[in-house]
């Protein structure tokens, strides 16, 4: 059977985008740890499904898409209360490898609002009240992003 050469340099230009659209996928995820623990993966969920951490906590290009390496990795807010408030904070500070608090720091933080060395929290971050068991899977995920962020 003759093939036509046409065909054959198409079949390559679709393979290699189907190759170069994979890389960039695989490289999108970084953050994410390969994993099977189930707290890890419980702590993911809460961070990504429930929480929405990254709406405050990753900055966003001009068209509201995350950066690649930008996960959790801090942000100034792209908003502001529209009355008075007597405390805020307009930035959302990097949470990818919790850099700035202990273990326990982080895990009292997420279950009162109180226990980091700054002070306690200030809005628009949310005062959560994890169950100290969702606290310690958020908390150990966020610690295990450390190893790969960038
Ligand atoms: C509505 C925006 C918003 C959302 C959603 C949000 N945060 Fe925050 N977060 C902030 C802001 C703003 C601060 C800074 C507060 C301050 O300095 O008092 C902060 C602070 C923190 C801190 C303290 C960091 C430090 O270095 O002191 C941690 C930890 C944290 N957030 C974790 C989380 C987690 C985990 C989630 C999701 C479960 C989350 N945040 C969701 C806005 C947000």
């Amino acid at each position: 059977m003759k093939t036509n050469p046409t065909e054959i340099k198409s079949s390559f230009v679709r393979e290699t985008l189907t190759l170069a659209a994979l890389l960039v996928a695989a490289s999108a995820c970084w953050a994410a740890p390969a994993t099977d623990d189930p707290v890890l993966l419980r702590g993911k969920y809460l961070v990504e499904n429930v929480g929405l951490c990254g709406d405050c906590h990753s900055q966003r290009d001009e068209k509201g898409q995350i950066p690649a390496g930008k996960h959790l990795m801090g942000a100034a807010l792209p908003f502001a209360p529209t009355v008075p408030m007597p405390v805020w904070a307009p930035m959302a500070p990097r949470i990818a490898g919790l850099p700035t608090l202990s273990v326990a720091q982080a895990e009292e933080y997420l279950t009162t609002g109180e226990g980091r060395p700054a002070g306690p929290t200030r809005p628009p971050m949310p005062p959560y009240r994890f169950s100290p068991e969702d606290a310690k899977a958020v908390v150990a995920y966020l610690k295990s992003l450390k190893a790969k962020a960038h």
